[in-house]
């Protein structure tokens, strides 16, 4: 199965990222966490990443691009993965299909996540994140076991650097110039199917799955 998850910052893609992966057993592929994860150990690439992630914008497209080419030759994603945030833009969309191209591979679904502007700004500032798994929960809506500690793996919650709101407003609209477009342009390739984001998550996740088996 290889899916690509699209939607807006808040939208879920990450959350039903990982339940996708516990089903099907396959990699969820994510940008954002890859780009984070550089960040933290301080590499070239992560340094020169911050900025932009901090500020709201999007990391410039061969950075990301290559990122993703390297990921996608890696022997866990023979099966399949779940693109998580990529592509992001139409020309990180075209580079996408000249890598899968080059691998034989084809995407079986682009699945769109719905959900409200003022919803996603109360999933993300609620929102709280394993300092050691990156796993995602919410202070109402996916409250953790303990407060404070993850479920996987009892790391600290923290909350993400680019969750204040004024950053969040930032990655909305820059979802809206940059990323919506991809909806339409996966429609056109037909494989888009749109998923309402704003049930609930276990729910989302159903409609995910019916919407796999439709196709
Ligand atoms: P990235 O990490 O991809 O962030 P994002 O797209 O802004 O999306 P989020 O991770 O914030 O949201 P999500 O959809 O995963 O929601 P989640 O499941 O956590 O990117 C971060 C930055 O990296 C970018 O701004 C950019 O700078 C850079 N970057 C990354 N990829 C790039 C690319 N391809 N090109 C260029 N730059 C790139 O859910 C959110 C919250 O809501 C959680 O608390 C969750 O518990 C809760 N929740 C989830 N589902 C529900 C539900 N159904 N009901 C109620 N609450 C819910
Ligand atoms: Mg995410
Ligand atoms: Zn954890």
């Amino acid at each position: 199965m290889k899916l690509i998850l699209l939607g807006p910052p808040g939208a879920g893609k990450g959350t039903q990222a990982k339940m996708l992966t516990e089903r099907f057993d396959i990699p969820q592929v994510s940008t954002g966490d890859i780009l984070r994860a550089a960040v933290k150990e301080g590499t070239p690439m992560g340094v020169k990443a911050k900025s932009f992630m901090d500020a709201g914008g999007l990391v410039p497209d061969e950075v990301v691009v290559g990122i993703v080419h390297e990921r996608l030759q890696k022997d866990d994603c023979v099966k399949g993965f779940i693109l998580d945030g990529f592509p992001r833009t139409v020309p990180q969309a075209d580079a996408l299909k000249q890598t899968l191209a080059a691998l034989d591979k084809n995407l079986d679904k682009v699945l769109s996540l719905e959900v409200d502007t003022e919803a996603l700004i109360g999933r993300l500032t609620g929102r709280r994140t394993c300092r050691e798994c990156g796993r995602g929960f919410h202070v109402t809506f996916d409250v953790p076991e303990v407060e404070g500690k993850c479920d996987s793996c009892a790391g600290e919650l923290v909350q993400r650097d680019d969750d204040q709101e004024e950053t969040i407003r930032k990655r909305l609209e820059v979802y809206g110039q940059q990323t919506m477009p991809l909806v339409d342009y996966y429609r056109g390739e037909g494989l888009l199917a749109t998923v309402d984001g704003m049930l609930d998550i276990d729910v989302v996740q159903a409609e995910i799955l019916s919407a796999l088996r439709a196709s």
